[in-house]
């Protein structure tokens, strides 16, 4: 349990506030429409289904989504193996959602005789990726085609992306496409802060985030805090011997322990590029009480950045991992129908 994890805080931070200081892809030829997106409020979207999908997809945000990587490589740094948890040496994997591609790639590379195949809404800017890495665009929710079964299904910050049947509909469908006593592995976190110090008082702003992101990605349809529900997602679609692991990530560099250190000091900059791609498409859409203009969505994060930077807060986010497999006496093919 987290709960039980107390991160020790660094006394001796020096205490300042400033302190923190045409793509193109050789694997696939995708419309060039679909490269330049949508432009909204300065951000771009995916143009595949559009307003279906909240986050943006340009430059920022593909740095946000590495410094997220680099965060949860650090979090596994215990581990010879930091990029997943199933006990499995895998052939065919499937990472949805890809986002930047990071992941696939990074395990192409830890697992070279594995075939890595990305998929995104958006297609993904890397000009180069290992030959047992294909990134691929398209709607993770349309029937699957693929021809081969998969032995690692990997999830990775889906929060906002599928409804609650979607999500249903999309683990039934992973657990058709796996082989007998393959895995599923999931990682999320969530946005709410929470500080275990008092070092941050309790009418402070930072406090805001989580409820506000829960109520406006409530009104999309497209639940936020899937971190709290994933394994629950898992066992409805038949997994078996699921395992958790939960973690505490710092926000800003106050832990005392170096490793918890890097990793607040890489989720701080995670958080200052992040804010505004998660926040733009879900407050001016879904915003409490009235959706938010966009200069209100600027006001709000660079309140939320002030305090973030502040380093006398010892704030974290919880972020949780779950893997389990699919029966390996399960050779049946329940199908959905496509
Ligand atoms: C927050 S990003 C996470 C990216 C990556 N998994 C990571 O951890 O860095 C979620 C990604 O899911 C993609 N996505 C959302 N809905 C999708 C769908 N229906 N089919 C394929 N990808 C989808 C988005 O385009 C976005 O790139």
């Amino acid at each position: 349990m987290v709960d039980d994890i107390r991160i020790a805080v660094d006394q001796d931070l020096h205490l300042v506030t400033d302190d923190y200081g045409d793509l193109s892809s050789d694997t696939t030829s995708v419309r060039s429409s679909l490269y330049r997106g949508l432009i909204e409020h300065g951000r771009r979207y995916q143009a595949l289904k559009p307003d279906e999908y909240c986050f943006p997809a340009d430059e920022t945000q593909f740095e946000t989504y590495d410094a997220v990587h680099l965060v949860a490589v650090i979090a596994d740094a215990d581990q010879e193996n930091q990029f997943f948890r199933s006990p499995v040496i895998p052939k065919n994997v499937l990472d949805i959602g890809t986002g930047k591609g990071t992941w696939a790639i990074d395990v192409a590379d830890f697992c070279p005789e594995a075939m890595v195949r990305g998929i995104d809404l958006f297609p993904p800017p890397n000009t180069w990726v290992p030959p047992n890495c294909v990134l691929e665009v398209d709607d993770i929710l349309l029937p699957w085609t693929f021809t081969e079964k998969f032995d690692l299904v990997h999830l990775r910050i889906l929060a906002c992306a599928f409804s609650p049947e979607e999500t249903d509909q999309l683990m039934k469908q992973i657990y058709d496409d796996l082989e007998p006593g393959g895995w599923v592995e999931q990682m999320e976190i969530h946005p709410t802060i929470y500080c275990d110090d008092k070092s941050v008082p309790a009418d402070n702003i930072l406090f805001d985030i989580g409820p506000r992101f829960d109520a406006a990605a409530g009104k999309s349809g497209k639940p936020m805090d899937i971190m709290n529900t994933m394994r629950a997602s898992i066992e409805k679609a038949g997994f078996v011997d699921v395992h958790e692991r939960n973690f505490k990530w710092p926000i800003g560099p106050w832990p005392k322990d170096r490793t918890l250190k890097e990793l607040g000091t890489v989720n701080l900059s995670h958080w200052l590029t992040g804010m505004e791609g998660y926040t733009m498409f879900l407050m001016t859409k879904f915003g409490d009480p009235e959706p938010w203009t966009e200069n209100e969505v600027h006001v709000y994060n660079s309140q939320i950045r002030k305090e973030l930077l502040n380093p006398r807060h010892h704030v974290y986010q919880l972020s949780k991992r779950v893997w389990a497999r699919k029966p390996p006496n399960d050779t049946r093919s329940n199908q959905l129908e496509k």
